[in-house]
């Protein structure tokens, strides 16, 4: 949520943060600002209501020069999006620019001691406080920027990934993060400062994560200089990065939504690849060969996450208790950091995260090991706040995600998870080598089954064409392709905004058949598989109530087709993996039905990519 660039080199800066806003917008798109310090030392800043493109237009004709600058793309938390809420925001005195990602829980309180002491503010945030505060603690304590920074810290409350700079001061950026991401990206004479490496990759490979409550100060001519929040200085350690630029570009697709969905047969080749040995006898994650005795010991294991990758762990849980038999709970991150959950010795507790930095999702990871459970992460984005608060993990090896809609990530969790289950299965000795093999054999093979699927986008889109007028639409999926349904129904609100519902099959003569008339479009997901008979009959239940079936269907299958108003064929796969071959037609279908709808698949509305606040 709301993406954050600086810079300080010997480049033109503006065209280095828009750049780096475009390529952070993802995370937040309501309205877009940028502070630059002119060579004249003026602390110029410009923000529009919109997007980045807005904010390019409205800065054209205004003076952009200088060679250091912050800018920042927004999701609303505290104020309406409008300029004047849009960061940078200006101290009382104009010379401080300050943008923020995250909230502020205390700001009320900060706020109203500030008024009372005559201070005016020019928008509703969370964030105009802090710079305030910043100035108001320079000028009466008499310290410089960056003791006032540590300062005023220790009076926030809440969340923060910051960047200030001063015009009284052109050669410097100070930026600190608590909660919230922030990487700085070190070149020659040079300074990069971003909410993730997308806006740094194209320049320089040397990042620093920073760690909670540290500050970075970016000096003129001098080496990066981090220190806490009690002036101890800390020695940063300097990360190569792996992304290059190519991942972060469209490639030729319209959205990078579609790009992503196309990628899945190489992302998920690039997630088996390494683990699975050449003759299949073997699956290696090293999370798992390192914590051996922790796995097979486990009494249960509770996996947390949100979304997405909530749907990932539901999956996981059938694979963990179908292949390893241990008891598995899947909990919603937000609503288990707020229980009082029972931890027991033996417990794992597994986080699931794309982008590695819920804000929810960290925070049952951090309640989870206060109760000294052992945690074990599965993200994707490298570096992130997740891998590093976790004991131990697996990365699914994706490349960056950029479209809001989840697509490849979700795949690559599945595959991941897929991969835990397998391995523990065979060391705990609750898979036969026979059943062990055959599904390494279909894991192995997932890449070239969903580039069949995708042979089909063609046909998928002149489905889609039939439900764009749909108001509401039913998934409908049972055992391992419940969750599938639950993903294809939420991919399908995220960006085209039709209402839409998953359910396991079987439940929907307890209620929700009540909806189904000839309007109701319902997505069947009736793969050939342990209870194929049974999902078969709920769809004759829906089709007895003229409901519009959409069937997910195995290659080759008859009897759906006769049911059916249309059938989408997938290859036949092992049970287990079902659900990564049938979500590819729900992700394209959610897809074109967005497109025809003329909806802005890659950054649909109020929505943001990286959910750091809670
Ligand atoms: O980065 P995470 O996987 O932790 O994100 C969790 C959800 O915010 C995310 O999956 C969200 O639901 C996506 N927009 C789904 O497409």
């Amino acid at each position: 949520m709301c993406g954050i660039v600086g810079y300080l080199g010997c480049r033109d800066a503006y065209p280095v943060l828009i750049k780096g806003l475009h390529r952070l917008e993802y995370r937040g798109y309501d309205s877009a600002g940028i502070a630059l310090i002119s060579g004249d030392n003026e602390l110029n800043v410009y923000k529009s209501k919109g997007k980045v493109a807005d904010l390019e237009r409205f800065a054209e004709s205004k003076d952009i020069s200088g060679n250091i600058g912050i800018a920042h793309t927004r999701w609303a938390t505290h104020g309406e999006p409008n300029d004047a809420n849009a960061h940078p925001h200006y101290s009382q005195s104009r010379s401080l620019a300050l943008i923020h990602n995250g909230i502020i829980e205390n700001y009320t309180s900060l706020r109203a001691e500030m008024e009372s002491k005559g201070f005016t503010f020019r928008s509703n945030t969370d964030t105009e406080v802090i710079v305030y505060l910043v100035e108001y603690i320079m000028q009466t304590n008499r310290v410089d920027l960056c003791t006032a920074v540590q300062l005023a810290l220790h009076q926030v409350v809440g969340a923060y990934a910051i960047a200030l700079i001063s015009k009284e001061n052109p050669d410097e950026i100070i930026a600190a993060r608590k909660s919230s991401p922030l990487v700085v990206g070190i070149g020659e004479d040079e300074f990069f400062l971003a909410s993730d490496a997308t806006p740094i990759v194209e320049y320089t490979d040397r990042v620093v994560y920073l760690n909670d409550e540290e500050i970075a100060i970016l000096r003129r001519g001098e080496a990066l200089k981090v220190l806490n929040l009690n002036n101890v200085e800390i020695t940063p350690e300097i990360k190569k990065l792996a992304v290059n630029l190519s991942q972060l570009e469209k490639g030729g697709f319209p959205h990078f939504m579609l790009k992503e969905i196309h990628e899945q047969p190489r992302t998920l080749q690039n997630c088996i690849r390494g683990r699975i040995n050449m003759e299949g006898t073997n699956v290696v994650l090293s999370g798992v060969i390192d914590n051996r005795e922790k796995f097979l010991q486990a009494k249960r294991i509770i996996i947390v996450a949100c979304g997405t990758s909530w749907h990932a762990a539901l999956i996981g849980e059938h694979l963990i208790e179908d292949l390893c038999r241990i008891p598995v709970e899947v909990e919603y991150a937000s609503e288990f950091r707020y229980r009082n959950p029972v931890i027991l010795p033996g417990d794992i507790v597994i986080a699931i995260s794309q982008s590695g930095e819920t804000a929810d999702t960290l925070a049952a990871i951090e309640l989870a090991k206060s109760k000294g459970a052992f945690i074990y992460g599965i993200c994707n984005a490298v570096g992130s706040s997740i891998p590093r608060a976790t004991h131990s993990g697996s990365y699914i090896h994706v490349g960056p995600e950029i479209g809001v809609a989840s697509t490849k990530a979700f795949t690559g969790q599945v595959t991941v998870l897929s991969m835990l289950a397998l391995s523990i299965a065979r060391q705990k000795d609750t898979i036969d080598v026979d059943t062990f093999t055959r599904l390494v054999k279909e894991l192995q093979d997932i890449p070239n089954k969903i580039a069949k699927v995708l042979e089909q986008a063609e046909a998928i889109r002149d489905l889609s064409k039939t439900f764009t007028y749909a108001h509401n639409f039913i998934y409908l999926g049972r055992g391992y392709n419940y969750p599938a349904a639950l993903e294809g129904a939420l991919k399908l609100k995220e960006i085209s905004y039709i209402h839409a519902e998953g359910y396991p099959a079987a439940e929907m003569k307890h209620g929700p058949i009540a909806l189904i008339d000839a309007e109701m479009p319902v997505v069947a997901i009736a793969t050939t598989d342990s209870i194929y008979e049974k999902t078969i009959s709920n769809i004759q239940e829906i089709k007895a109530r003229k409901g519009k079936v959409i069937a997910i269907v195995s290659e080759g299958d008859e009897t759906v087709h006769n049911i059916a108003d249309y059938c989408i064929e997938v290859p036949r796969t092992a049970e287990p993996l079902t659900p990564i071959v049938a979500s590819i037609p729900l992700q394209l279908l959610a897809y074109y039905i967005a497109v025809n709808k003329g909806r802005d698949v890659d950054q649909p509305r109020n929505l943001a990519k990286s959910v750091t606040v809670e």
